[in-house]
């Protein structure tokens, strides 16, 4: 599959390696420094490469949508129509203060995603892979799929869902169906299945426990 990633920063970075190792083409893109996407292309050695957020969606089956939420318009503007194309969102509707504190940059009664779906119409938006740092699914990739780290998903697209369960799996997680894009908020940051505990695959069990019940 060939994956376009506009925003190619410690999610975009981990999860294009993750894919480009299991088989995908991918193409990072959106930086300030342009030269540098294409040093990270060449370092994973393989089925990756570098490009403009237009040239990302243009080539993508599959857009993995990773920039700070501040710079959504941006890289919006940069990438042109993202219609028809499944898009995944990562984002976390935040920014940070000085000082340190962070910022919600929208009202606490919607999401980033259903946000980012207005901004892309025609888009088949996928909220996943904001609720933790990435970097945890290689530790992940080594485990048997049903003790990997839970990969929530929400998507109003049931097709869409279905496609980027087998990406959540093929970067080394395990797939789990969170419903419908209304549900994004419960992934984003401060939801009920977002953490910052990704030390350990017990976050997964955590996950399983506050949805579930068990
Ligand atoms: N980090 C996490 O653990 C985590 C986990 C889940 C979800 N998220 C969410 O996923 C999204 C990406 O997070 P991240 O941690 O990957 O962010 P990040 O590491 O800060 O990456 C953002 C990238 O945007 C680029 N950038 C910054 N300013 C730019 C500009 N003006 N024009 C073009 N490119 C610009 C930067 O590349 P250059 O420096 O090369 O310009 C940077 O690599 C965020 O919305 C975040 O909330 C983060």
């Amino acid at each position: 599959m060939n994956i376009g990633i506009i925003g190619s920063g410690k999610v975009g970075s981990t999860l294009g390696e993750l894919w480009a190792k299991a088989g995908h083409q991918v193409m990072f893109s959106f930086s300030r420094y342009p030269e540098r996407l294409q040093t990270l292309a060449n370092q994973i050695g393989f089925n990756a490469t570098s490009g403009t957020p237009a040239s990302a969606a243009n080539f993508a089956d599959v857009v993995l949508f990773a920039p700070n939420f501040w710079l959504v318009r941006e890289a919006i503007a940069q990438a042109g129509s993202l219609a028809g194309k499944i898009v995944i969102d990562t984002t976390n509707p935040y920014r940070w203060a000085e000082g340190g504190d962070i910022i919600r940059m929208i009202d606490e009664k919607t999401s980033g995603a259903e946000i980012i779906q207005k901004l892309l119409p025609g888009a088949k938006l996928v909220k996943a892979y904001s609720s933790f740092q990435p970097n945890a699914l290689r530790r992940s990739l080594k485990h048997p799929l049903e003790q990997r780290l839970a990969v929530a998903i929400a998507s109003d697209d049931e097709a869409a869902k279905a496609v980027v369960a087998q990406l959540a799996q093929d970067s080394g997680g395990r797939p789990f169906d969170l419903g419908s894009l209304q549900n994004a908020s419960l992934m984003e940051i401060p939801g009920a299945f977002s953490s910052s505990d990704t030390q350990t695959l017990d976050v997964a069990f955590k996950q399983r426990q506050l949805v579930l019940g068990y």
